[in-house]
């Protein structure tokens, strides 16, 4: 199962409804980049960089780097562009995406649960095989499709009036981290796993519709015609109030687990 070619092309991100959570959005780029341990690369790639925001991370660590943003998304390179005029993004798409030079580094935050299961390894290893021996391959995904953000999204849209219409949208489930190692060694010196649970104090349960709007909720939510969407949104959040409690504050804490793996090439 893989819609998001389709969801891409029949409706673009939104860069400004995916930084409302910027902040949050960003942290994990951030503890991505403290476990890449190259300190003078050349060249680096952010592989679906978005609005820029970890390119940006990027940037502050290597100054002196050759850098380079790419994204299928033609409103986030028009941010991205927008924001950090100085640096050089392009919208391109990972299946088809060459390098024009050898990379130091490819970077990717958020973006590989994106694409089909098999479409992301060959994308993975094929970049990889194009990269000079001591090069790194980073990259951090959500594994957050057990999460009930996740759950009660699929629920809501297998068991409405819209069921056939949503039936076979849905992101593909990520490789194991066994899967990831054992495709990743064999070009890899060394590859390193790590998982971290972020939990988000959001404002309220309507925070939380807000935050997957921006990213998951979109291919379930984009084929719908505007009252089904609302239809659809009203039931969600009915779903997400009877599974997440208020905290002391009145706010809910939303648990987000997400994967980073840094392969050395060998
Ligand atoms: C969740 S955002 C991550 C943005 C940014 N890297 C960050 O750290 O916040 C995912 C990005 O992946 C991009 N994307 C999804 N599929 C892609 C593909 N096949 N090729 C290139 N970019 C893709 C989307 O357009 C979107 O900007």
């Amino acid at each position: 199962m893989s819609t998001s070619a389709t969801a891409n092309a029949a409706h673009d991100w939104s860069a400004t409804q995916y930084l409302k959570f910027k902040d949050e959005r960003t942290q994990p780029a951030r503890d991505l980049l403290a476990r890449v341990p190259l300190q003078n690369p050349k060249t680096i790639v952010d592989l679906g960089c978005g609005p820029g925001n970890s390119t940006a991370v990027l940037e502050s660590r290597y100054p002196d780097a050759h850098l380079v943003g790419i994204d299928s998304s033609p409103d986030m390179i028009k941010k991205a562009k927008s924001t950090i005029p100085h640096l050089e993004f392009s919208v391109q798409d990972l299946n088809s995406y060459e390098p024009s030079k050898p990379v130091d580094i490819f970077y990717s935050n958020a973006v590989f649960q994106w694409l089909g299961k098999e479409e992301r390894i060959n994308v993975i290893k094929r970049l990889m095989a194009t990269q000079p021996s001591g090069g790194v391959f980073a990259f951090q995904v959500p594994d957050n499709l057990d999460e009930p953000s996740h759950v009660l999204m699929r629920e809501t849209a297998n068991s409405g009036p819209w069921a056939t219409k949503l039936q076979s949208v849905g992101r593909d489930t990520f490789q194991s981290p066994l899967e990831i190692y054992d495709q990743l060694k064999p070009l890899s010196s060394e590859v390193s796993l790590f998982h971290t649970s972020y939990y988000h104090s959001l404002e309220n349960h309507e925070a939380i519709i807000e935050w997957v709007k921006g990213t998951g909720l979109r291919p379930y939510v984009d084929p719908l015609e505007p009252q089904e969407k609302e239809a659809f949104l009203k039931e969600y959040l009915k779903r997400l109030q009877g599974a997440y409690p208020s905290s002391v504050d009145g706010r809910v804490l939303l648990k987000y687990p997400r994967l980073f793996v840094v392969a050395i090439k060998q």
